[in-house]
């Protein structure tokens, strides 16, 4: 059984999400799930028209503003700066009072404990704001951490760097913090508490601000987001919430998670990637 799972989660990340997008697309989704989610969806958390609302802006000065902020506000608040900032010029409203750094604790992923990337925190801060529909907000915080997670990233490129010169870009496989960075300084041959670093995050809260206003651009168009991948996606294909860098912590052996649910029913989506003959490359 264990040498089964073993195999299973070596398949490639490139064919486990190619495949396993097939296996969930059959799976079977009990409906109490999506009648949960269907009675928040329009839950309208603000008065995004009056106070929020959100105009198409340009990507590129979102995301310049986001690095520069980074040396005084850290990861979440820097991502939250460059929307902001923009949308108090652009939109008005109550995005002129918007306090920035009410959300700067999630530096570090969550004030020093390594957990979501800080950058992630802000930006659904601002998505969730955005979005008066909350299913929508949630299929884009899905497609953020898809890219955070599958992107060698830091991508931006500031014209002129402003705490140090790097050389790397790393995929995480994950939107936590302590790993996504530790591969980084691995790969960098940095420590944390270097300009380095600073610079690695700095850039990538600029990548996370760029991405997320491609997002919001795309919805404003006719209000309606289509996501790039199927919401829950991890926890269907895993039975667990998770990423789908399982041996990074588990190692060889990796647990199967219960297959079946009373509330969950999945299919072999269940285990933690596809069968190998559905993995094939
Ligand atoms: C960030 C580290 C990390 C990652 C990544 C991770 N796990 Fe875990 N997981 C743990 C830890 C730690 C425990 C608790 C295990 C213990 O205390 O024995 C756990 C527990 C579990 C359990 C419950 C314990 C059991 O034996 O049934 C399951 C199931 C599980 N993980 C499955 C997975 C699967 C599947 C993946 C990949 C989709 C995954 N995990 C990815 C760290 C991780």
């Amino acid at each position: 059984m264990e040498e089964n799972q073993v195999a299973d989660c070596g398949v490639s990340r490139r064919s486990f999400l190619t495949t396993s997008g097939k296996l969930l697309a059959g799976a079977a989704i009990a409906s109490s799930v999506l009648a949960a989610k269907a009675d928040k969806a329009h839950a309208y958390p603000v008065n995004n028209k009056e106070h929020y609302d959100y105009v198409p802006l340009d990507p590129a000065k979102v995301g310049q503003i986001a690095y520069e902020n980074y040396a005084k506000r850290w990861c979440a608040s820097s991502v939250i700066a460059g929307l902001v900032s923009e949308l108090a010029v652009k939109a008005g409203g109550s995005w002129k009072t918007f306090p920035i750094d009410a959300m700067r604790w999630a530096h570090g992923g969550f004030a020093g404990w390594g957990a979501l990337c800080g950058t992630l925190t802000g930006a659904g801060t601002i998505i969730g704001f955005c979005t008066p529909d909350t299913d929508i907000a949630e299929a884009m915080c899905n497609d953020l951490a898809f890219f955070y997670s599958y992107t060698d990233l830091p991508a931006y490129t500031p014209a002129k760097n402003l705490l140090a010169d790097i050389n790397h870009k790393t995929i995480s496989s994950t939107p936590i913090c302590h790993i996504s960075v530790g591969r980084w300084m691995r790969a960098e041959g940095a420590e944390f508490l270097s300009k380095e670093r600073a610079e690695r995050c700095a850039r990538v809260a600029a990548d996370i601000a760029i991405e997320t206003v491609a997002m919001l651009n795309a919805w404003k168009k006719d209000g309606k987001y289509t996501p790039k991948h199927q919401p829950l996606f991890n926890v269907l294909a895993n039975g667990i919430t998770s990423q789908n860098n399982c041996m990074d912590c588990h190692g060889q052996h990796v647990p199967a998670a219960e297959a079946t649910y009373p509330t969950i029913k999945t299919t072999e989506a269940a285990k933690c990637s596809p069968t190998p003959k559905d993995g094939k490359e």
